[in-house]
């Protein structure tokens, strides 16, 4: 009797650790694979919900989304699955936290048209130094002695628009890419600047055109504009080495750093960065304009605030010339740029790619699928901004709460806290 009562213990505690065996087998094996995708339709395939988007305005399509699924939902637009994310806690996971587990992602035909080797393409060590070398020539150090220059290239927009109506967005783009140049070349460069400017107008032109590469299209112009922007910029490059000048412009961070680019990198990330500056500053800049009109007071407030610059800088004999000093003492003007990006989000998203499954918050984003931030609905969300769609700088005079205000995401922020 008391030998079967063993035998029945033994296969009793058998099972027992047979089945606490499974539990820790299966909780070490966890596999992504096993969760389920976010909430959201795929549509049909390959065409998935692309139609839908471009049928409706891009804000509409995503709020009612947003408002079905809530902060991450999964849809399909031109021809890839994608994981929309809206909360700032995803965007700080994609962008941040978990930024190795996501690539930077974009068509091929860009990446050909503004260069493989620029800094956009890459993620790891050869993105860690070239943000390194960019923000070199953007630090305070860097920039202070540059301020009057770029309040002169203001000043001869100004004269020029005087007795014609201007068209905005445009004039914007010339004074941001003047600026653009004498960040990148310093004032040297002057021999080169209407081929420069040229070439790089032809370029843009193409950039969001069909990518065929055939005589007469918008696309081949583009490439072969940017060819020849690529030999002004050897050539450039030549000079200053013939001339052994050591600058501190961006030009001259690419050049001095000691584990050297190749001049191909360097044509690429100059190319790059220009593309990266311009339109950005030349959308902001129009859309200031824009609030400042539709608001009086605060108008009247960012004018007062410039006038007693000027005024006290007359008052104590000073040079009439724009300083680094005069730009820290204009916080009422800060925080009309500050809302201004947040409510016009220029860049309403950006695009990401898992580059293995990866698990956010019980769910699975499936290795290859695109990942967009949405940053223009984490900017009008009513729980983060209440009344999101109203231009009120003053929300600026508490700091918003972190990642609940993502303009640019990298490189800028890098170089606002360094300010
Ligand atoms: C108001 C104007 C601007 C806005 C709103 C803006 C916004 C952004 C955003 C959202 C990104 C991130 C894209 C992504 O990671 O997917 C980015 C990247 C970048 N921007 Fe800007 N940008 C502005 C002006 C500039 C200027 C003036 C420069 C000149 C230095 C610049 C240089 C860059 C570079 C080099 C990157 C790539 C950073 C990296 O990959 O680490 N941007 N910008």
């Amino acid at each position: 009797m008391e030998f079967i009562s063993l035998l029945f213990m033994l296969f009793f505690v058998s099972i027992l650790l047979v089945f606490l065996f499974h539990s820790i087998f299966k909780f070490f094996d966890f596999n992504p694979r096993n969760l389920p995708l976010p909430p959201g339709s795929l549509g049909w395939p390959y065409i998935g919900k692309t139609f839908q988007l471009y049928s409706q305005n891009p804000n509409v399509f995503f709020a009612s989304k947003l408002k079905r699924y809530d902060s991450v939902f999964k849809t399909h637009i031109l021809g890839c699955p994608c994981v929309m994310i809206s909360s700032p806690e995803a965007a700080k996971f994609v962008l941040v936290t978990r930024a190795h587990l996501f690539k930077p992602t974009f068509p091929a035909s860009k990446e050909r048209m503004l260069g493989k080797q620029a800094i956009f393409f890459h993620q790891g060590d050869y993105h860690a130094k070239l943000r390194k070398l960019v923000l070199r020539a953007f630090v305070p150090e860097a920039i202070k002695t540059t301020v009057c220059d770029i309040e002169s290239i203001a000043k001869d927009s100004l004269k020029s628009w005087e007795g014609r109506i201007i068209n905005t967005f445009q004039e914007m783009k010339t004074y941001t890419f003047n600026v653009a140049l004498l960040s990148i070349f310093g004032k040297d460069e002057f021999l080169y600047r209407e081929d420069l400017k040229r070439c790089y107008y032809i370029l843009e032109k193409g950039y969001n055109s069909m990518p065929i590469n055939l005589p007469g299209t918008l696309f081949n112009k583009s490439m072969k504009a940017r060819k020849e922007l690529a030999q002004i910029l050897a050539k450039i490059l030549s000079s200053r080495r013939q001339m052994k000048l050591d600058k501190n412009d961006l030009l001259g961070s690419f050049m001095g750093d000691k584990e050297g680019l190749t001049d191909d990198q360097i044509a690429d990330n100059i190319i790059g960065v220009i593309f990266a500056a311009r339109d950005t500053t030349a959308s902001v800049l129009t859309w200031i304009l824009k609030y400042l009109g539709e608001n009086p007071s605060v108008l009247q407030a960012v004018t007062e605030e410039q006038e007693d610059i000027v005024t006290s800088k007359e008052k104590g004999g000073e040079e009439e010339l724009l300083t680094w000093a005069d730009t820290k003492k204009m916080p009422i003007t800060t925080r009309v740029i500050q809302e201004t990006l947040r409510v016009a989000s220029i860049l309403s998203f950006t695009f990401r790619e898992a580059v293995e499954d990866v698990e956010y918050e019980g769910y699975l984003i499936p290795k290859g699928w695109k990942v967009l931030p949405l940053f223009r609905n984490i900017h009008h969300s009513p729980e983060i901004f209440p009344d999101p769609e109203k231009f009120d700088p003053s929300r600026f005079e508490v700091a918003p709460k972190p990642n609940t205000f993502l303009p640019f995401v990298q490189i800028q922020n890098a170089l606002l806290s360094s300010l």
